[in-house]
Parts: C-alpha cells; structure tokens; sequence
C-alpha cells in the first residue's frame, strides 16, 4: 500500500457558531495543536502525502495557522456552504492530479486516528471505490446512518431524510470516507441536492457508487474518532481524550505518572524512560526531557530542554529557552527563562534566572536574582563553573562572575567579579554591644508614659 499516493481533502469551511468565539473553529486548540492540525497529522501518520484544506470565511487567519503548523497543506476555498461533496469538489484541482487514494475528513473531527485511516486505504488498496468509517455512537442521533442489505453498505441516510425504520439503526457514519482517486470525481459529480436540506451530501456517493456497480465497504471505529466539536464543552472533552491516550502513550513507554490524570502534556512534549512526573504538571508546547529526570509536582515547564537525570519542582517555572544539562536542579519557586544550567549546577529555592548561563557545578543561592531587564532592553548573565552565589543577591546584568567566584549574601553586584575572587555588594555590618538593650528600655518606657497620658 506504501507505493499508493494519498491525498486528504479536510474540510473547514463551516462557521462554527455554537464555539461563540472570534477565532475560528478549527483552530481552537487540543494540546496546543490546532485541532486541524491534528487531523492533517492523522492523515500524514496514514500515508497521506499531500493535504488540501478546503476553508471558508477568514481564509487569511486560517492560511496563517495552517502555513506554521502544517506549511506542506494547500488551501482552497469554497465560497458558499453547499453542502460537504461541494466542499470536497472545491479541491477539484488538487484531487485531479490523480492521486490513488483520497481520504475525505473533518478539521473539526480531531481525534480520529491513523489505524482507522489505514484500515480505510487498506480496503481502497483491495478494489473498494468506496470506504465509509462507521461508528456505534450511545446515542445515534444527528448522524448519518449506514443502510446495510444483505450485509452490504448500499446507502448512507442523513436523519433528516430517513424512514422511522431507518432511524432505529445504530450503526452511523462518522463522515470520514475514503474514495479511490481513479472514482472520485466521476463519483462527486453526479452528486444533486435533492433532499431535506436541499445540500450536496458527500454519503450520496455510496449509493451512486453501487448504481455503477462499485464496490463500497464500511469500517467501524471507536467513538472518539467521530467526535465532532462544536461547542467549548466538546473542546474539553476532546482535550480530556487526547490527554487520556498521551498519559497511556507515556506510561507505557516507561514514564512513571504518579496521578496521571493530573499531567497535562503538549501536542509535541519528548520525554524519556525513567522520567519520573509527579502530580499536578503541565507542559506546554516545546518541551524535550531525557531520561531519567524527576519533575516534581505543581511545576509548569514550556519550550524547556531537561537533558538526563535533572531534578524540576516542586513548584518550578520552565519558560521557553530553559536548557538543564546533566543532573542539573531547579527547585522550588524558581524561574528559569532563556538560560543555560549547567551539568550539576543548583538553583534550588526562590530564584529567578533569565538570560543566563549558570555554570557547572555552580550554586545558586535561594532568592538570586538576574536582572535582566532595564525596561528596554535584555542583557546577559554569566555564572563561571562552581561559583557560589549568597542567597539573596542581586546580579545587574549585564554581569559575569568568574568560575569559582564568591558572592557574599545579600549583594547587589554590578560590577564583573574575575574567577575565584570573594565579592561584597552590600553595607558591611555594623554591631554596637548593649545597643540593642538600651533601645528596647528607651522604646518601652515612653509605650508606658503614652499609656499613662491617655488615662
Ligand atoms: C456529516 C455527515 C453525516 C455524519 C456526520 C458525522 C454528510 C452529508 N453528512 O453530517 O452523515 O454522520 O457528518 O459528524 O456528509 N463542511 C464544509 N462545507 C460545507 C459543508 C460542510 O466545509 O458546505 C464541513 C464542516 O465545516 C464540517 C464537515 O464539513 O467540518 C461536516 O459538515 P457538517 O455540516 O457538520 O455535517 P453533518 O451534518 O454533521
Ligand atoms: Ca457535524
């Protein structure tokens, strides 16, 4: 089958209404992936070599998301809403390059997955013209219903046109079809509009296929393959399976989820064996993690870079161009954007480093602060190899400390500090014997006069 050319036809012309929402439908996002890009990875993940995205309203946003997250996909628009064959016709020019195989999908179907594709092509790779994915929804209401006889698909009824008697059948086509290439247009073009809706069906195409003595087949996939979004709650809930199945992924490639159902994963997050994830982590998009690291739990990490064995959280913020090298620890409540930590170096409690690279072996004391920013402009911070930097310091970037530098608590440093030196950036300490007794008898005995005044 690998040697068939496969195009998928996915269609997102509709409005989306029920989303109430400014962005279009398609490209509200599961797992940070807009859910049309989720359906051209299905598609790519079953051999499709080539994606034509039929759009309809704010063609300029939807060529934007689509150039950035799926750039090989062409876009075709359909100007008015006739109906899904006429939606599929509106790559008239993409399916006439003769392609072997056409996979028709939904943008707004984003959980159908490459088996249930494959087994389509499968099935085109076997003779059939025409192969419809069918499902057993809980409730068949709304779908199109797949008319079998004598055990054979011969049409697929939309509710609205159907017989009482065809209403009680189960089986229901998710809308996903595949169509042999050679078939496709002969198929679409005798498609009419003559029913309740008075719309062009794509399903019309089964019982045209078998008038000419096609051969047509229905497959069976599981639920969430034909889960339509059309509202936020259905976003949610298309989120909750996406992540259900990503956890399973996970675990089963050897990454320990102490409470999975509290991890949220990224479309794209890598993350090794013998990782260990704690509860309540979310990862946004960029996320690579070697082996062996732990994350603890309540951390947030996105377009982070944690090499082997690292140690995260509890309660870590990774921003985007955190890179921990080996064994490097990033402890609790601190933040690390855009910043290089070195093998085995410590940033364990209260700190922020941005812009930086923190030496090996280093060790940065609990509230350590880049700064990094004047309001304008970023500037760098460089930590040599095992300096060791007082807790609650403030380094003024531009800044370096050499490899081996010392810096005492409490400093603001401005100025760079040379490898191995001891830096103070603060008041030296000043301490007055009996002091502190003669203020606290100053400060309790005009408490007591005030008191006696006031009686
Ligand atoms: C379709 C099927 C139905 C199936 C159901 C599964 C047809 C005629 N019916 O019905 O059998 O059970 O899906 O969810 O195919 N679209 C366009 N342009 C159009 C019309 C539709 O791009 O002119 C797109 C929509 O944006 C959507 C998809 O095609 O992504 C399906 O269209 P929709 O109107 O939702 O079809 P259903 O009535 O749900
Ligand atoms: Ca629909």
């Amino acid at each position: 089958m690998s040697q068939r050319s496969c195009l998928s036809v996915i269609l997102a012309a509709g409005e989306g209404t029920r989303m109430k929402s400014a962005l279009p439908k398609v490209l509200h996002p599961i797992a940070g992936l807009p859910m049309v890009a989720h359906v051209v990875k299905a598609a790519e993940a079953a051999g499709a070599s080539s994606e034509a995205i039929v759009i309809g309203h704010r063609a300029e946003e939807m060529r934007e998301v689509m150039a950035k997250f799926s750039p090989k996909a062409e876009t075709f628009v359909q100007e008015e809403r006739l109906g899904t064959a006429h939606a599929v016709l509106a790559a008239r020019e993409a399916i006439s390059r003769g392609h072997d195989d056409i996979l028709v999908m939904f943008g707004d179907t984003p959980l159908i997955d490459a088996e249930a594709l494959t087994l389509a092509r499968l099935k085109l790779a076997e003779g059939a013209a025409v192969v419809v994915i069918g499902f057993r929804p809980p409730v068949p209401n709304g779908y199109g219903r797949l008319v079998e006889k004598g055990g054979k698909l011969i049409a697929i009824r939309e509710e609205k046109d159907c017989s009482e008697a065809e209403k009680k059948i189960t089986f229901c086509n998710a809308g996903m079809m595949a169509i042999a290439g050679k078939h496709a247009l002969k198929l679409l073009d005798a498609v009419g509009n003559q029913n309740a809706k008075g719309e062009y069906y794509l399903t019309d195409i089964v019982e045209i296929a078998g008038a000419q003595g096609l051969d047509v087949v229905a497959t069976e996939a599981s639920f969430e393959n034909a889960l339509g979004i059309n509202n936020r709650a259905e976003l949610a809930q298309a989120e909750g399976l996406w992540q259900q199945r990503r956890r399973e992924q996970a675990m089963l490639s050897g990454v320990t989820l102490v409470a999975p159902e509290t991890v949220y994963f990224s479309y794209d997050t890598e993350i090794g064996a013998d990782t260990i994830v704690e509860p309540n982590v979310w990862f946004g998009p960029g996320v690579k993690i070697a082996g062996g690291a732990k994350i603890h739990a309540f951390s947030h990490i996105e377009g982070a870079s944690i090499a082997s064995n690292c140690d995260v959280g509890p309660f870590a913020r990774l921003r985007p161009g955190a890179d921990l090298r080996n064994k490097a620890k990033v402890g609790n409540f601190c933040e690390v954007k855009q910043a290089i930590i070195e093998e085995g170096a410590k940033v364990n409690h209260l700190t922020y480093i941005g812009d930086a690279r923190v030496g090996a072996a280093a060790n940065i004391g609990a509230g350590t602060i880049t700064c990094n920013y004047d309001g304008y402009s970023k500037f760098f911070t460089d930590i040599g190899e095992g300096a060791f930097i007082g807790s609650n310091s403030s380094l003024v970037a531009p800044v370096s400390i050499g490899k081996g530098g010392y810096i005492a608590s409490g400093s603001v440093i401005t100025e760079n500090v040379p490898d191995d030196a001891l830096a103070f950036g603060r008041a030296r300490q000043k301490t007055i014997p009996g002091k502190g007794k003669e203020l606290r008898e100053r400060f309790a005995s005009a408490a007591a006069a005030k008191k006696k005044a006031a009686e």
